[in-house]
């Protein structure tokens, strides 16, 4: 890697641009971190907190860097915030300070599912942005994520909450399937997009190498524990959903589970050449816990 690279990490505080800072602060890569507030940062680091990324503010800073990871996004709507806003044309801006800056390549999180023939207003959100950036004319690569686990990953601290509680709620019949992949893993990814040609202009689906059914994995995630898995009507967790801000499952997410998607690993391992952990080694080393 050649000397002084850099990088620039939008939605710094997310969950996915914590834990991919300080793996990119840990392998001695200068970073530079945009947020709406304040956050700690990791050695390596320049901070920039800008509530409306300013471009006066921004632009100085990204100048000529090799990489930005675009980790801003929502999954669930308000009145002030709703995918267009946020998802599309929050990318487009991001786009353009790129352009402006001469940043060398984009990195972009979507959603796994996310396709042309989208229907959901989340996925198509997601599918405008990744349009954006292929008609961008930057380098970027674009990522498909199914659920990134981590210690501190909300699906996570849900389970672990919920087991503290000793009942876990299975939405529906639990069998449609998740692919869920280490968050360690993606950290090493997304470095790897940012230096590897392999990864020019590619979309790929982030995903472990196992596809499960919700029911298996809350099973194999709560097995050394007392905790009983209940099961509640679909109608019902909808219902709460729909009515109750907060709930533990958001519309968004019981779409995506009810959705089923199931993502191309092959690929990733053969583009990536990583390996991966897998879902009963990740839980057998107790990594999220
Ligand atoms: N985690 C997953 O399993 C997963 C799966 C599929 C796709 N993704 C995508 O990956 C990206 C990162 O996910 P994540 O799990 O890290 O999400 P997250 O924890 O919710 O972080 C997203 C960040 O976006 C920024 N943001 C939110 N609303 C904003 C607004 N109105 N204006 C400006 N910035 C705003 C915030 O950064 P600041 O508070 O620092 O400003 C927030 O921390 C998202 O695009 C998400 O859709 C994640």
């Amino acid at each position: 890697m050649e000397k002084d690279f850099q990088v620039v990490v939008t939605g710094a505080s997310g969950f996915v641009a914590k834990n991919v800072r300080k793996y990119l602060s840990d392998e001695n890569i200068k970073i530079i971190s945009i947020s709406r507030r304040n956050f700690k940062k990791f050695k390596n680091e320049t901070k920039i907190i800008s509530r409306n990324y300013d471009e006066k503010i921004i632009l100085p800073k990204i100048k000529n860097s090799n990489g930005l990871i675009h980790l801003v996004g929502i999954g669930k709507q308000s009145i002030k915030n709703d995918y267009n806003l946020i998802n599309v044309k929050f990318t487009k801006k991001i786009i353009n300070l790129c352009k402006k800056a001469k940043v060398k390549k984009f990195i972009y999180t979507s959603g796994l599912g996310v396709s042309k023939s989208s229907s959901l207003g989340y996925f198509i959100s997601k599918y405008r942005a990744e349009k954006l950036i292929i008609e961008s004319d930057l380098d970027y690569t674009i990522f498909r994520p199914s659920y990134i686990v981590g210690k501190d990953d909300p699906f996570t601290k849900l389970l672990k909450k919920q087991i503290k509680k000793g009942e876990i709620q299975i939405p529906g019949s639990g069998n449609y399937s998740i692919q869920p992949i280490y968050i360690n893993d993606v950290s090493k990814i997304i470095l790897k997009s940012l230096t590897d040609i392999k990864f020019k202009k590619q979309i790929l689906d982030l995903v472990g190498s196992e596809s499960i059914s919700f029911q298996n994995y809350v099973k194999l995630f709560s097995r050394k524990t007392q905790t009983k898995l209940k099961k509640i009507n679909l109608e019902s967790a909808y219902h709460d959903a729909i009515t109750k801000p907060g709930n533990q499952f958001g519309v968004e997410d019981l779409n995506l589970l009810i959705g089923d998607f199931k993502g191309d690993h092959k690929k990733l391992k053969k583009i990536s050449q990583i390996s991966f952990l897998s879902i009963r080694e990740l839980l057998d080393t107790r990594k999220l816990f």
